[in-house]
């Protein structure tokens, strides 16, 4: 969060709250959104794409109190399950502004789709062009539509691999001409409104000449159809995936920058090919969400190993944040509660679950003086943790607490033993 400040006693204070009163009033571990800084991300979105869409990728993190600060900062959003789409209907996000996503799209959820009138439904199959044919045709409606493309793009960090080929579940593989026949088979049929293609490359993405190879292919796609069937699509999503910092190694381009690079890669594609400029739409999710979040963890036990090493165990772990276990990921953590002037120390923050891959933070240094009752913050924990836990060892999973001008605001609670219970029949 860009408010977090060191206030009395060394604590941190975030949005103007002590992290030990919050800890106090909400327990620990907890997720603290900064609500300033994610409607600023998101309006930094807005301003720096202004003709374009940004749909927020409701997939990084969603419960209703966001949905409504994203759709106040003028969004749409991204959604990709039922369940993400009733969370989105039900905080009153206009249908219109949602897309829909999924590689395997149920018929209740087409269908729900289809009856609440979702703006964008984004096409990963043959068998779901055919399933949502079928759908639209017995409810007389004609949804607007776009095509996953899967161009050969593999962008994952700070680098990317364009190849011919990428071997994966998601889209229309265009190398093996599976897009180009998934849109002539949309126009031919006449019954779903093809409004233009899609791709999307990777996530935490940092080398932008990913996005340069993906909408040139695109785009050369999109000439072919009009070549083929005089159809010049209107739009065009050109997906999510904008990096953040998680360490201090991590430099992430700004919207702006981001903006202005893909506009010229667009308007220069668009003139090569002789194609009007789409209208865009962007899909960011980790990039508004991600650095407004930190978990908040007390410290429960210390414990050095073989002088190897400090084992620092928290009260969560794997539980709520699975990304360093599951990605290998990078986070930071800093001693929240005080300050402290003891050397410091080569420690690994640790959860409380039953195995040694529950790791928060490989490699932190904190004073050696850190000891259990300590409220340590994990920072950039915004996006992929709470909408990727678990309940693993029976561990409730934490609230999140939005703070915004001094005042905290709980916008999920905590869960409690009798929630992870009501699910046991018998
Ligand atoms: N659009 C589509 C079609 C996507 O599949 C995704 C992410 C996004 C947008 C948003 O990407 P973002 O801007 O948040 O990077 N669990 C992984 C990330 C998975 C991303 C899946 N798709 C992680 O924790 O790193």
């Amino acid at each position: 969060p860009r408010q977090v400040e060191r206030g009395a006693g060394g604590a941190l204070t975030v949005a103007g709250l002590d992290v030990r009163e919050l800890a106090a009033g909400y327990g620990t571990p907890a997720y603290i959104l900064d609500e300033d800084d994610l409607r600023s991300r998101a309006r930094d979105f807005r301003d720096a794409f202004p003709d374009v869409d940004v749909y927020y990728a409701g997939k990084a993190f969603l419960c209703r109190a966001v949905v409504r600060m994203i759709a106040e900062e003028g969004l749409h959003l991204d959604v990709c399950s039922g369940g993400e789409l009733a969370t989105a209907l039900s905080a009153g996000m206009p249908a219109e502004r949602i897309g829909f996503h999924g590689n395997n799209k149920s018929v209740a959820e087409l269908t729900r789709a289809l009856d609440t009138g979702v703006g964008r439904i984004i096409l990963d199959s043959f068998t779901e062009i055919d399933r949502l044919t079928a759908l639209a045709r017995e409810r007389g409606v004609r949804p607007g539509v776009l095509i996953r493309v899967t161009v050969g793009v593999e962008a994952h960090t700070h680098e990317f691999i364009a190849t011919a080929h990428e071997d994966q579940k998601f889209g229309f593989s265009l190398a093996g001409g599976a897009a180009a026949a998934a849109a002539f088979r949309v126009i031919d049929e006449g019954v779903l409104d093809l409004r233009g293609l899609h791709s999307h490359i990777g996530s935490q993405i940092f080398d932008t000449s990913g996005f340069e190879v993906s909408a040139r292919r695109v785009l050369a796609l999109q000439a072919q159809i009009r070549d083929a069937r005089g159809v010049e699509l209107p739009e065009l999503d050109l997906g999510g995936g904008f990096g953040i910092a998680y360490t201090t190694q991590d430099d992430p381009s700004t919207p702006a920058e981001l903006a202005k690079r893909l506009r010229k890669i667009v308007d220069s594609e668009c003139a090569a090919e002789n194609l009007a400029v789409p209208h865009l739409s962007i899909e960011p999710g980790r990039a508004i969400v991600g650095p407004a979040v930190f978990t908040l963890y007390t410290v429960g036990t210390v414990k050095d190993v073989d002088g190897l090493r400090t084992y620092v165990s928290v009260d969560g772990g794997m539980s709520d944040n699975i990304r360093t276990a599951l990605y290998d990921a990078s986070y930071s953590a800093t001693l929240a509660g005080r300050t402290s002037t003891a050397e410091p120390l080569l420690a690994r923050v640790v959860g409380k679950h039953c195995e040694s891959g529950d790791i928060v933070v490989k490699d932190e240094f904190l004073p050696a003086d850190v000891q259990p009752g300590d409220l340590v913050a994990v920072p950039g924990t915004g996006a992929y943790c709470r909408s990727m836990a678990s309940n693993y060892n029976h561990v409730p999973r934490p609230p999140v607490v939005a703070v915004r001008d001094g005042r905290a605001r709980l916008i999920v609670r905590r869960e409690t033993e009798e929630d992870l219970l009501a699910l046991d029949v018998g």
